[in-house]
């Protein structure tokens, strides 16, 4: 078996290292020519523990080679990325391009999977482009969707132990691709066809983003009612089946932040609740701004000189360096615009930033006035709470 993966990122790269670390052909497709080098010397681009010594071992086993061209295999996997456009519709030009490549070279018997995050539909949009062009295909091919859904950091165990949803446009693709993941995959495969298998990683992340504007929106009345959402949150969570999650600056990350649009620009009518958790998350980082804006012109009027601020956390999420959706810096850049000084950048989790001029987190916790915490990173928590400090805690730090 020879299999060939188009787009070598965050989740095309370790599968396809974890496949040919089981001894089968594995041909890496990607067009960023610095990829393709990297990787046929043994490194990686992308920073995930453990995955450059699998790489390394595929390279010279000889089992795993990058290339900037496609080729014939028996089985193709497309992980590009989906990103949304402008008014937050899916594009999804770059599986339709990706697609286009290996239609050549598809052949009776192979079997084509989707695994980047798709609108509902869009496997039997690729379907009837491949059949468009290669009619005589018709009934000989395989095609199927599988989302994937690994933790960063954790990916190389995550791939192998998570369960899989295995969806193809009929029966005969879903019990082929299954063929495919059971090579590698000790986690259970749970067959169903490509839509639903579509529609569960949008709902998965949706989900999620619904659970955390629930708690968004608590902190909001919390505020108002001078109620600590922390300590509520906590409390009601005694409930045996009450299970709330934590409140934030907002949602952010490349998934949680960007899936749900999948599905409201699709279903606008329908998708209520998961349009307005995506409003209530951003609104939430709108209001973490307003109320650093405020706090700033009240520590000017009490004591008659401009406060200095502390923005503590850029990452979307804490103890990562990933900075991709993140609200922390959305509310950074919204606090900052109109002016550059007093304030003190913090981000302990990567050494420099091309916009924002970091600080050392100790130091900016002594020297600012104002300190708000969009992060629980946990270099935040070993400090000590200071009552001197207008202390603005959007992130549940110091939980008081
Ligand atoms: N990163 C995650 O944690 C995660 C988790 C679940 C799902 N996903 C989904 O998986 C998909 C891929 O995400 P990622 O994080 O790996 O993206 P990524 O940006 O890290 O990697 C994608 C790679 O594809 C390459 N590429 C783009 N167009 C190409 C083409 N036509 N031919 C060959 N290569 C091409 C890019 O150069 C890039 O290296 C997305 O749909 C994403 O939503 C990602």
């Amino acid at each position: 078996m020879k299999v060939q993966f188009i787009g070598l990122g965050y989740i095309g790269l370790p599968t396809a290292a974890v496949v040919a670390q089981k001894g089968i052909q594995v041909h890496g497709v990607d067009v960023n020519h610095q990829v393709v080098e990297t990787i046929n010397q043994g490194k990686i681009h992308i920073i995930e523990p453990g995955l450059e010594q699998v790489v390394k071992e595929g390279v010279e086993k000889g089992c795993f080679k990058a290339s900037k061209t496609p080729t014939e295999a028996d089985v193709h996997l497309i992980v590009v990325p989906t990103p949304f456009k402008g008014n937050h519709e899916p594009d999804i030009s770059f599986v339709e391009s990706a697609t286009k490549t290996i239609l050549p070279l598809l052949k009776a018997g192979d079997t084509f999977i989707i695994e980047s995050t798709s609108p509902v539909g869009t496997t039997e949009k690729m379907a009837k482009l491949i059949f468009d062009e290669r009619p005589e295909l018709q009934g000989q091919l395989a095609i199927a969707y599988c989302p994937e859904r690994v933790l960063p950091g954790n990916v190389l165990h995550e791939l192998i132990h998570n369960d899989r949803v295995i969806g193809g446009i009929d029966s005969e693709s879903t019990q082929q691709a299954c063929n495919f993941y059971q090579t590698f995959v000790q986690g259970e495969l749970h067959p169903t066809n490509a839509r639903t298998a579509e529609m569960c990683k949008l709902t998965e992340n949706s989900s999620r983003d619904v659970q955390i504007a629930f708690a968004n929106e608590l902190s909001l009345i919390c505020d108002k009612a001078g109620v600590n959402v922390w300590e509520l949150i906590e409390l009601a969570n005694k409930h045996p089946r009450v299970n709330i999650l934590q409140p934030g600056a907002g949602v952010g990350g490349h998934c949680i932040a960007v899936d749900p649009y999948f599905i409201v620009s699709d279903y606008p009518m329908e998708s209520q609740i998961i349009g307005k958790a995506r409003e209530i998350n951003n609104y939430k980082s709108f209001w973490c701004a307003e109320k650093i804006r405020t706090a700033m012109l009240e520590f000017e009027l009490k004591n008659g000189r401009k406060a200095t601020t502390a923005i503590m956390g850029l990452a979307f999420k804490p103890n990562i360096d990933d900075l991709r959706e993140s609200p922390a810096k959305y509310i950074a850049q919204k606090v900052m615009q109109s002016e550059q000084n007093n304030f003190l950048v913090v981000e302990p989790n990567i050494s420099e930033h091309s916009v924002f001029k970091l600080t050392n987190y100790q130091e900016a916790y002594e020297k600012a006035d104002i300190i708000a915490f969009l992060v629980a990173h946990d270099e935040f928590k070993t400090l000590d709470y200071k009552d001197d400090k207008v202390i603005l805690d959007f992130a549940g730090v110091f939980r008081k």
